[in-house]
């Protein structure tokens, strides 16, 4: 394992709750420890950032800090990202190429959406868990890691173990310390810090002093319900910092929701749009408020550059 940790300050997450002060205390001991953790919570809830923190406050902090989105990747391609493969594995493999496990050595990974594994990965991904080995693909040579596992999932496992979907041995092994994400609507006082520390986010990647609240907009916030927690927190808020370009941000900058909130265009025709029309329309929108910044607008989204680009493919938007 590295020993040599540079000056990296652990981030706890914002929040002023005290079901998450319990969160944090848990994920703080846990740190130091080199256990599995499973991260469990609703989209958006904050189970990369709590990985990230559960990183950077671990004696591995000077390692690498790798993670692999399962949903995001064809179960094709999936075992050669993990694993890595030799020259030759499959038609197209020019070169040997390690997989995430191989980049994470003497650091921690980060398997994301553990509940969309495969289970012929299941089988292997127990392999490592439990004796930190395993080969690339067409490799002869067993490879050995030194790597800090971590794992998340929107879902519960234990229903999917029930079915027999999930690995029972794999779950346990994974589950040694679980820690659970509470959805934002279930912790409403962390909004205020959250969406301050959120702004301040903002103002570091765009530039210039961090937005502030104006009361109606706060307001605002506060009767939301949040489905998609505190990424939705964010993409509201950087829409409202787009909308409004002043310091303090009025309650109408903040748009929740479709038809029907004051300053969209409620009602009429718009009800009988499909919701393929709706999206077009939005990513529309928010690429010309961006001012065409692909990166910027795939983040308010909430989707990958990959993604934007499929859609602007498909509605044929320049
Ligand atoms: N308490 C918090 N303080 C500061 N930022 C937060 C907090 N919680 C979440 N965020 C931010 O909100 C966004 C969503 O969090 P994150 O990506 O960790 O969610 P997630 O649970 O991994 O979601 P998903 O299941 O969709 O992958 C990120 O930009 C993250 O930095
Ligand atoms: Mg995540």
């Amino acid at each position: 394992m590295n020993t040599i940790a540079p000056a990296v300050e652990a981030a706890p997450l914002a929040h002023r709750s005290t079901v998450m002060a319990r969160v944090m205390d848990l994920a703080q001991r846990v740190a130091r420890s080199d256990a599995n953790v499973l991260l469990v919570g609703e989209s958006g809830t904050g189970k990369g950032m709590l990985a990230r923190f559960l990183h950077d406050a671990s004696p591995r902090r000077g390692g690498p800090f790798v993670t692999i989105a399962c949903a995001n990747i064809p179960a094709e391609l999936l075992e050669s990202e993990l694993f890595g493969h030799e020259k030759g594995a499959f038609t197209g493999a020019l070169e040997r190429r390690t997989g995430r496990f191989e980049q994470a050595d003497g650091g921690t990974i980060l398997i994301d959406g553990v509940n969309e594994l495969a289970p012929a990965l299941q089988g292997k991904l127990l392999r490592v868990v439990q004796e930190r080995t395993f080969e690339r693909l067409a490799g002869t040579r067993t490879v050995r890691v030194d790597v800090r596992i971590l794992a998340s999932t929107q879902a519960d496992l234990e229903p999917l173990v029930e079915s027999g979907a999930f690995r029972k041995d794999l779950f346990y092994r994974l589950n040694v310390i679980r820690v659970d994400l509470p959805p934002l609507r279930k912790r409403l006082e962390d909004v205020p810090v959250l969406a301050d520390r959120l702004l301040r986010d903002i103002a570091l990647r765009r530039g210039g002093e961090p937005g502030r609240l104006s009361p109606g907009a706060l307001d605002r916030l506060m009767r939301h319900h949040w489905p998609g927690n505190a990424r939705e927190l964010m993409n509201v808020l950087e829409s409202a910092v787009i909308l409004s370009e002043e310091p303090v941000i009025p309650a109408d900058a903040i748009r929740i929701g479709a038809a029907g909130e004051p300053g969209r265009a409620g009602g009429g025709t718009e009800r009988h749009e499909t919701l393929a029309q709706v999206e077009e329309r939005h990513v529309r929108e928010i690429l010309r408020l961006t001012g065409g910044n692909r990166t910027r607008a795939a983040r308010i989204l909430g989707i990958s550059r990959k993604t934007l680009i499929e859609k602007r493919k498909r509605y044929g938007i320049p």
